[in-house]
């Protein structure tokens, strides 16, 4: 575990950080690469009443229950706002209730539902579910409820506290890495994370976005990554940007996989025509590079090219995953191009092909490149054609 940078410790007069970095951390989910460690964020409301706003995860507990004890200073806190209950947030939620038994979770009708599966704790009298728009007094602090579905998940809502105009926006405006590695480049993580963790969910994002319009947001405080105080539009832009399913970026996406080589090579040359053309370009070896980065950049980019061997009389199998992510991302809206090798039967193009006819709003350009085994002469000029196509 980490210390947090003091910036984060004081989100205002009486709201103050008591979440956790966690350095230990290799995969997300089990399955997203955390390389500079993940925070999850937790923050205590001090006024007549006193509220916890989540928790945090199962690895980080008793750093977060040392956080929430210093905080206290020797009050006992009256509630537990449970915005999202998936265990990164909800793993210390029994924890507290048991400590201090007048304790009341605050949460969605879901949640009310979901918190006991997680526990053999018994939630009895002590939770209130609370309705859209219900109003929780503290004091001079006051928190707004409403209901943000799937954005993570069924049960999410957010928060809105209007003394110091906080929104807590549970997932949304998160993203990976610890707070003691954070850096002035919000986009990057947050792009990878809000596409792998929330990009189906694009329609229920903008719900949730409309809902908060209402509000005079002055901070907004996520469930990971940093507490954004400074030129929200920006963060909100990007947000809309993102959950319409228009790219952010004028340019092109290379996503390959090669058995021999021959393929990457193709996808290179293809690179140096785009970037000749005054492309922006990037390029993504999917048997090597991260999956969630790959998935990333499809969102990102206006245009995409598949690049991938014909295996087994079907697509190479980093391709296939490729696809399939993308798929059950709800990945839309966008330009694809395609390049297949094969030594005796290449088909890979037209079977990526009847694959993307099955996604929404994908136009997939007629020209292609047929790489037979390895690049000559004639595969260079269709990957010059290609680029030109591309350009267009
Ligand atoms: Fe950060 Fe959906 O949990």
């Amino acid at each position: 575990m980490a210390t947090v940078d003091p910036k984060y410790i004081t989100v205002s007069d009486d709201v103050l950080y008591i979440g956790v970095d966690d350095l230990k951390i290799d995969l997300f989910e089990g399955q997203y690469a955390a390389p500079e460690g993940m925070s999850y964020n937790s923050y205590l409301i001090l006024d007549e009443k006193v509220c916890i706003m989540d928790t945090t995860d199962p690895n980080t507990k008793d750093e977060w229950e040392q956080n929430l004890i210093t905080a206290l200073n020797g009050r006992t806190p009256d509630y537990l706002v449970v915005l999202h209950c998936e265990p990164d947030h909800a793993a210390c939620v029994s924890w507290a209730l048991e400590k201090w038994p007048q304790c009341q979770v605050i949460c969605s009708a879901k949640a009310a539902q979901f918190l006991p599966q997680f526990s053999d704790f018994d939630y009895t009298g002590r939770i209130q579910a609370v309705k859209e728009g219900e109003k929780l007094s503290l004091g001079k602090h006051e928190l707004e409820f409403f209901m943000t579905p799937m954005v993570h998940w069924p049960e999410v809502m957010m928060a809105y506290e209007s003394y110091d105009k906080i929104l807590f926006t549970a997932d949304a405006f998160g993203k990976f890495g610890a707070l003691c590695h954070e850096t002035d480049d919000w986009a990057c993580e947050a792009r990878r994370y809000y596409f792998n963790i929330c990009g189906k969910y694009g329609a229920q994002v903008q719900a949730a976005l409309k809902k908060t319009a209402k509000f005079d947001v002055k901070i907004i405080a996520p469930l990971h990554g940093p507490v954004l105080r400074e030129n929200l539009m920006y963060y909100g832009k990007l947000y809309d940007t993102w959950s319409k399913y228009e790219p952010e970026t004028k340019g092109v996406f290379i996503a390959h996989c090669s058995l021999h080589g021959n393929t990457a090579q193709a996808a290179q040359l293809l690179k140096d025509e785009l970037a000749a053309l005054g492309e922006k370009v990037a390029i993504s070896d999917l048997c090597r590079d991260d999956m969630a980065e790959a998935v990333e950049d499809a969102f990102r980019y206006d245009r995409i090219v598949l690049a991938a061997p014909t295996y087994d009389s079907g697509i190479m199998p980093a391709m296939d995953d490729f696809l399939h992510h993308l798929k059950s991302k709800a990945w839309q809206r966008r330009s694809v191009a395609l390049m297949e090798n094969g030594t005796w039967a290449p088909q890979s193009a037209r079977l990526m092909r009847n694959q993307l006819a099955e996604f929404k709003d994908i136009t997939v350009l007629d020209q292609q490149v047929t790489i037979k085994s390895s690049v000559k002469a004639e595969t260079r000029e269709a990957i010059k054609a290609l680029a030109k196509a591309l350009t267009h």
